[in-house]
């Protein structure tokens, strides 16, 4: 029997490759080429499954042309480059990779924080360019993090763990704000309090944004939000681009409405808004919230495992719309 055959849109790792190329017939992308989305469709057409990334777009067009397309498995927790209600109308299964990226990812908000809050990539970049001939004594003085506010918009699982770090390692008072509010017993073991959005603004030292993008949770910080924070507060963002107005953040920030930012994603990535390039408080990384050796693994394990379970087994492990297996 012929195996069914899969496209890998990105670079993976070669043990990935090869334990795909075991079960189907495997069209990739190791040279990791950028593909446009008209090339993305060419090369998806005939086959039965895809390994994506979140850089990959699968929405309705692409669906319409690719009729034989049965699953996509996203190597991401974050799904918003799916278009989840029109892949359940086709029948195309999607999945994610939850829990495998959960503490690494949290353990990048926190490093984020501290990096923002204590002026790490800032004052680097100081005494590399030569500029370091003294010391003084307010030289980089930043935020405090131990025994501060700790804001959380966004309490799921990255929410929650970077609310364990807060609270348990560093003493902070964490408070959060979600669609809903966490069990007794999950608040009692993050000890965060719920609050309003807009408490959270106006009352956290460190704000950290972990919600997922939707339309709705579009620009969910923008220069209203900024203005209601205080003028000594930081922003982390390791969410998704398009949750923060880039402009209006690279806006507040040069005009100090708060002291600093570190942003792991940004509106229309990989480019970033040429503002925040220029504004000298705020930490940007390229999107590597996950990126350690074994978490990477593992995420990239998990889209293999769902794509072999589902195309080979039946049993998706981590479906996003499950509904399509009934
Ligand atoms: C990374 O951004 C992910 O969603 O896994």
């Amino acid at each position: 029997m012929s195996k069914p055959r899969l496209l890998v849109a990105r670079a993976v790792f070669p043990e990935t490759l090869a334990r795909l190329e075991q079960h189907f017939e495997v069209e990739h992308n190791q040279a990791d080429a950028a593909w446009s989305k008209q090339d993305l469709i060419a090369r998806l057409r005939g086959k039965a499954g895809a390994f994506t990334t979140g850089t990959e777009r699968i929405d309705a067009e692409v669906l319409a042309a690719c009729p034989e397309l049965k699953v996509c498995a996203n190597m991401a927790v974050g799904y918003n480059n799916f278009d989840v209600p029109a892949m359940t109308a086709k029948g195309v299964l999607a999945t994610n990779t939850p829990d495998v990226l959960t503490e690494t990812t949290a353990d990048f908000g926190f490093a984020l924080l501290m990096a923002t809050a204590r002026r790490i990539a800032e004052s680097e970049h100081y005494l590399r360019a030569g500029k370091w001939t003294k010391w003084s004594y307010d030289m980089f003085a930043g935020a405090e993090v131990h025994g501060s506010t700790l804001g959380i918009l966004g309490m799921g699982r990255i929410g929650q763990g970077i609310a364990r770090r807060g609270a348990h390692g560093f003493g902070m008072n964490v408070i959060y704000h979600n669609r809903s509010w966490l069990s007794p017993d999950l608040e009692a073991a993050c000890r965060a309090r719920y609050v309003s959005k807009d408490e959270l603004l106006m009352t956290a030292d460190h704000v950290v944004l972990v919600l997922p993008y939707s339309a709705e949770s579009h620009h969910t910080i923008g220069a209203a939000e900024l203005a209601k924070m205080k003028p000594t507060a930081t922003l982390v963002n390791i969410a998704r681009g398009g949750i923060v107005d880039d402009a209006a953040l690279a806006q507040a920030l040069r005009d100090k409405r708060i002291a600093a930012a570190g942003l792991d994603v940004f509106e229309g990535e990989p480019k970033v808004h040429p503002d925040l390039l220029t504004v000298p408080n705020v930490v940007l990384t390229p999107h590597i919230a996950s990126a350690t050796v074994p978490t990477r693994r593992a995420m990239a394990d998990l889209a293999a495992d769902n794509l072999i379970g589902f195309l080979v087994n039946g049993k998706p492990l981590t479906p996003l719309n499950p509904e399509v297996l009934t």
